[in-house]
């Protein structure tokens, strides 16, 4: 049997993530929203690509949460978004009244499903929606490590004139603000940028991914990111599916690793059929380890004002 992907929110992120998964014909697709007959459109207009994609996959759009009965996968991308001169952190209270019924839903019609929080604030909605659905932490993550490497990715391409492809990037902690790339661990292709960059450029780079989502909020006016957001969370529903075992940064519940319990936390992962199947511990410098810890500062008055 196919397998199936609910994408809860069919704004821009929640749209371009289901054509992602549907144009790639990896599985079906539910697509889910509040507004009438928008997620129907949607679904029915993909589905009239397929033909043209080559895949035999179904997508279907619905206002009814029920219809996500079955999901391996389960998306949350539901909730406002940004508009200039807004921190994610300015989301918390409307969206953590979606995100809550959401995971309501999420229990009761796929409890065994996978889940991606994309919603911002992310960490703490991650943290909301694992706490809501009481699953395993395990089957419960984020989205955003992914996005902020892929950000920072490009920009270091950008300054070293070298193919993104080539580059590889780690940013750890929450996805915000406080969030900690780490020029150390991003290379190209093994050589660290630290031997490649002065640290004043990096220091730039480092502020241009902190800024990544900002930039294009103030860029769209209305809305915020949506291409790489959805790209990046593909990466992740492809590693869940297809078992493939890949080390890519997502929000995980910590349980001591980093020095950090009970929280989430943005850290690198490996990913597979079972959701989060461990957590991969680096050993940081004085540096890093207490930019990490303001970062889980920043997170947890988030998780304390929701009481979570
Ligand atoms: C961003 C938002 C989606 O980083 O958090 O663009």
């Amino acid at each position: 049997m196919r397998k199936r992907v609910a994408v809860i929110g069919a704004g821009n992120v929640g749209a371009t993530l289901a054509e992602h998964i549907v144009m790639s014909g990896l599985a079906d697709v539910v697509l889910y929203d509040i507004v009438e007959d928008l997620p129907q459109g949607k679904a029915l207009d993909m589905l009239e690509a397929t033909p043209l994609w080559g895949v035999s996959v179904d997508v279907k759009g619905t206002n009814e949460l029920k219809d996500i009965e079955g999901s391996d996968v389960v998306v949350i991308t539901a909730g406002a978004a940004r508009k200039p001169g807004m921190s994610r952190d300015d989301l918390l209270n409307i969206n953590a009244q979606v995100v809550g019924s959401v995971s309501e839903a999420v229990k009761q019609y796929a409890p065994e499903a996978v889940i991606i929080v994309v919603t911002n604030p992310m960490d703490v909605m991650a943290q909301l929606c694992w706490k809501t659905t009481g699953f395993p932490y395990k089957r419960v993550m984020g989205m955003g490590g992914v996005l902020d490497a892929a950000r920072f990715r490009t920009f270091v391409s950008m300054a070293l004139g070298v193919s993104q492809t080539d580059i590889e990037a780690l940013v750890l902690g929450g996805h915000g603000d406080q969030m900690v790339p780490m020029p150390r661990f991003t290379t190209v292709r093994g050589v660290s940028i630290t031997k490649l960059l002065d640290k004043e450029t990096i220091d730039k780079l480092i502020e241009r991914t902190r800024n990544g989502g900002a930039e294009i909020v103030s860029l769209l006016k209305k809305g915020s990111a949506y291409y790489a957001p959805a790209a990046s969370t593909f990466q992740m529903v492809r590693a869940i599916l297809l078992d493939e075992k890949r080390m890519l940064p997502a929000a995980a519940y910590l349980d001591g690793e980093y020095g950090v319990k009970g929280i989430y936390m943005g850290v690198p992962v490996i990913l597979g059929q079972g959701g989060v199947e461990r957590v991969v511990e680096l050993e940081l410098n004085d540096e890093e380890r207490e930019a990490l810890q303001r970062s889980v500062e920043a997170v947890k008055t988030l998780v304390d004002k929701l009481n979570l």
